[in-house]
């Protein structure tokens, strides 16, 4: 009898760990063999819930008895451990119990706010934006959500698209970098963490190159500028271990991306591998239908399904037509099959399967919403985010010791407004724990200095009614300091602008304290690159501080006096005037190019403007000065197998401690297809006390000399290359060259 009862306890213990150590593909297969199509088809299917609607919402009683019968596999924009509990107890009515996947744009922070994505960019600081990224997880875990919509990577080089605001700029290199560390960011070690999310990588592909910069238009780019500029930081994210990708709005030579074979078979599950899920964006597979693509939605379930997208958005066509199409069919089942599988492996991949509730633990949850550590650390970020575009005369720093300063402008008291766009409407939090400018400049000056405000005008409004008042209280000051720009709900999703001037008038405002003859330092809060020539020209300080997030007021007052010295650059170059756009720095020659600013006779230039940006790709200055020199290249010749190790040294020139961002150009001088007249490869960013010297070391490698052929393969040629290193794509400091042979 004993021999028995030990016997059938080996045999127990045996099968519980052959099931313990099934794969989590076995356990998908097993999984799926018990669905029934319906089932399957409800995994592939996302509905929202009321909140951050960026489409039509399908309107439908029967939500509930839908996840009961499990015919749904993932919500978005349902917030808190109170809502994604009470949903996911229906999904544990269901036959097969499988969990609900939660999703939501957690774009830059959750309850702690960082700055947007394009002013975080110009930290340059990778440590920082994977930091910033973590603790946006964390609070979105901790919240019982799963999933967010981030990190965008779309590059852009037209500042009139509102959706500038959310990714990482106009360069390729740099969004790469970017991209990679939000994903290593937003995922942590591993996912199934407690405190990781998994990342959705979008919008594939190309939306950035919408014509004309219009929301939603269409793409028209040639694959080699598809694979050379658009696509890098897509594959950036996946080496990063991106767990799942969104399609686009757009069409993409024709082919909207959410029916585009090439890209989502060919490219990304096919060239590059993908083994995680796409989910198509919010209604963008029955938009194929308005697009002119597909008849009706049921071809529009067809193209999608056939060119690889794995779940529908709110698009409800996999759910009203896949299985029909299935029967009639016209969709192998394996391709759903697939789709399913994948949608599955991350369920189980985030340990769903083993406690669907892991991530509704309202304790956890208080106690991330108010980790005094997070707002420490938006803090850091957003200081590092503040680019510094002019201080002549060495206005700034300010000294904490002033006696009055008049402190102007529509944004000076405004709170949410500094969260910018793609912030999260929290409804059981309000807006006392974001720190306002004013609250900000209360917090640093000491009690000696008295501050004045006036509003002077509005963001938008043409009236100039509040500009006595706001000169009276300047004349009182000692200085003053303007808070302008855009009002938070101006660039961002659908918020294309044809002019992106300061709107309203607020450059008269500047115009009007200017005549004061008080010194003014500028602060512009945007969330994108605007035109304020007037401003840049004639007053003597200026900081850009888009849109920092919680902790706005406080990193803007550490910068202005001096408690933090900017350190970011520019990820975009800002136009003089819309008709630059689209305006980038690492273009072609052409066979004319201008060589200066005033003669533009029979020359690639605009007549009526100097033909630079305002402000160029890399730029920003410091509170101190810094010194290049020494540059040495290992070797002159190198072969592609080889390497060549470049040295240079740079010193804190001035008289405070400060950071740099020291960037590395190549100009490929003459190949079989053009290349830019000078293209970032690489930058590191320095800490140097006064006086201190730092050697810096770059590698040039034969990828970094690499570039799509014309039959698009990812090769370097023979020839020589033109090496620079500068503090800004038109502020080079040393140069040299050397030569690729054979
Ligand atoms: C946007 C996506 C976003 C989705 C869900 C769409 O309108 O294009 O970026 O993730 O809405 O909110």
């Amino acid at each position: 009898m004993k021999q028995r009862i030990i016997t059938l306890l080996l045999l127990v213990t045996a099968i519980t760990s052959f099931s313990q150590s099934k794969t989590i593909d076995q356990k998908v297969e097993a999984l799926l063999k018990q669905m029934t199509i319906e089932e399957k088809i409800g995994q592939l299917n996302q509905y929202s819930g009321d909140s951050n609607a960026t489409g039509p919402i399908t309107i439908n009683p029967n939500k509930q008895t839908e996840i009961k019968s499990g015919l749904l596999g993932s919500m978005l924009n349902v917030l808190g451990v109170t809502y994604t509990r009470q949903y996911q107890e229906f999904a544990m009515q269901s036959r097969l119990k499988i969990p609900l996947l939660f999703g939501l744009d957690v774009i830059h922070g959750y309850k702690t706010t960082f700055p947007i994505p394009l002013a975080e960019a110009a930290s340059w600081d990778l440590n920082a934006i994977e930091s910033s990224a973590r603790i946006s997880a964390t609070e979105t875990a901790a919240n019982g959500i799963h999933w967010t919509f981030a990190p965008m990577v779309d590059i852009c080089r037209d500042p009139r698209w509102g959706r500038v605001m959310e990714g990482a700029g106009e360069d390729t290199y740099l969004g790469s970098k970017i991209a990679y560390a939000r994903v290593k960011g937003l995922q942590g070690e591993r996912l199934g963490d407690i405190n990781s999310v998994m990342a959705c990588v979008k919008h594939f592909a190309a939306y950035g190159a919408a014509i004309g910069g219009r929301e939603y238009n269409s793409v028209d780019i040639s694959d080699r500028a598809l694979w050379e500029t658009y696509l890098p930081p897509f594959k950036a994210a996946l080496d990063a271990g991106a767990a799942t990708f969104m399609n686009s709005f757009n069409d993409i030579n024709g082919i909207p991306s959410t029916g585009n074979k090439y890209l989502q078979r060919d490219i990304l599950k096919g060239k590059w591998n993908f083994k995680g899920f796409v989910v198509s964006d919010w209604g963008s597979m029955g938009e194929m239908v308005t697009h002119g693509y597909a008849k009706d939605k049921k071809e529009a379930a067809f193209s999608a399904i056939t060119a690889g997208s794995d779940m529908d958005m709110e698009s409800n066509s996999y759910r009203d037509h896949l299985a029909q199409l299935v029967k009639e069919n016209k969709v192998p089942i394996n391709l759903v099959d697939d789709a399913v599988k994948r949608v599955l492996r991350k369920k189980f991949e985030l340990g769903l399967f083993d406690d669907p509730f892991k991530f509704c633990n309202p304790e956890k949850e208080q106690k991330e919403l108010n980790n005094p550590e997070h707002a420490k650390i938006a803090r850091e970020v957003a200081e590092k985010s503040i680019v510094l575009l002019k201080n002549n005369n060495a206005v700034l720093p300010l000294s904490k010791e002033i006696k009055t300063i008049a402190f102007i402008g529509p944004m000076v008291k405004l709170k949410r407004a500094n969260h910018g766009f793609w912030a999260i409407d929290l409804k059981e939090v309000d807006s006392t724990y974001i720190v306002s400018q004013w609250e900000g400049l209360h917090n640093k000056v000491s009690q000696n200095t008295k501050l004045l405000y006036a509003k002077g005008c509005g963001i938008i409004d043409e009236s100039k009614a509040g500009f006595q008042e706001a000169i009276d209280v300047a004349n009182q000051a000692d200085m003053v300091i303007l808070s302008i720009g855009e009002r938070f709900d101006m660039s961002g999703e659908a918020k294309s602008r044809s002019n992106i001037h300061l709107p309203g008038v607020q450059e008269d405002l500047v115009k009007a304290i200017q005549a004061t003859g008080k010194p003014i330092v500028v602060l512009i809060n945007a969330g994108r690159p605007l035109v304020f020539n007037w401003t840049a020209d004639n007053v003597p300080a200026i900081l850009y501080t888009w849109w920092l997030g919680s902790e706005a007021g406080n990193a803007i007052a550490d910068v202005l006096f001096g408690d933090y010295n900017p350190s970011a650059k520019l990820p975009m170059s800002f136009p003089r005037d819309e008709g630059q756009i689209p305006i980038y720095y690492n273009h072609f020659n052409t066979g004319r190019p201008a060589q200066n600013q005033s003669n533009t006779n029979y020359v690639s230039a605009y007549i009526d403007l100097d033909n630079g940006p305002k402000f160029p790709f890399g730029y920003g200055l410091s509170y101190t000065t810094f010194q290049y020199s020494d540059l040495r290249l290992s070797k002159k010749k190198m072969k592609n197998t080889e390497t060549i190790e470049v040295t240079l040294k740079v010193t804190n020139s001035g008289e405070v401690k400060g950071e740099e961002v020291v960037q590395l150009y190549l100009r490929d001088k003459a190949s079989s297809l053009i290349r830019p007249i000078i293209e970032l490869k690489d930058f590191q960013k320095i800490k140097l006390n006064s006086k201190e010297t730092k050697s810096i070391q770059f590698t040039i490698d034969n990828q970094k000399l690499s570039f799509y052929n014309q039959k698009l393969e990812y090769k370097s040629e023979l020839g020589e290359f033109d090496l620079m290193i500068g503090s800004s794509s038109a502020d080079i400091r040393l140069k040299d060259n050397f030569e690729l042979v054979k």
